[in-house]
């Protein structure tokens, strides 16, 4: 059941809104307001450590730097239980890009994401975590 709203808003707040939404294609102003709603609470629940979430962490690493594709594995394997799948692409001669996704608790999964990102070798990583 939806339920209406009216707000007030001050016009320059609004029409950078509107540009906003045009930018990201946003057919009513509505939908992007419920988006965003959604989306600061996510961003509020995704900080507490004690909620379940699904985590998709991306990486990239040089596979040629010493050690570093055994350690990954190690790790992964080390936290069998928190990953669901891991994707792997090698994206040229030296560089693979990895997506592992985890479900767990946050705390965890920060974690393990920690634990990865810090690996010597890992040039980037990212997390991105939802509430499920
Ligand atoms: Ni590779």
């Amino acid at each position: 059941m939806l339920e209406r709203i009216g707000i007030s808003i001050p016009e320059e707040l609004l029409s950078a809104f509107d540009e906003y939404i045009k930018k990201h294609k946003y057919e009513a102003r509505s939908e992007a307001v419920r988006d965003m709603i959604r989306q600061t609470l996510l961003n509020e629940r995704v900080e507490q450590d004690d909620e379940n979430a699904i985590g998709v962490l991306v990486i990239i690493y040089d596979h040629e730097k010493r050690d570093i594709s055994s350690k990954l594995i190690h790790h992964q394997h080390e936290h069998v239980n928190f990953i669901l799948s891991t994707l792997h692409i090698h994206l040229d001669k030296h560089n693979c890009l990895e997506l592992i996704v985890l479900k767990g608790l946050i705390k965890d999964i920060n974690e393990i994401a920690d634990e990865i990102i810090s690996s010597k070798g890992v040039v980037f990583g990212q997390l991105v975590k939802s509430g499920i």
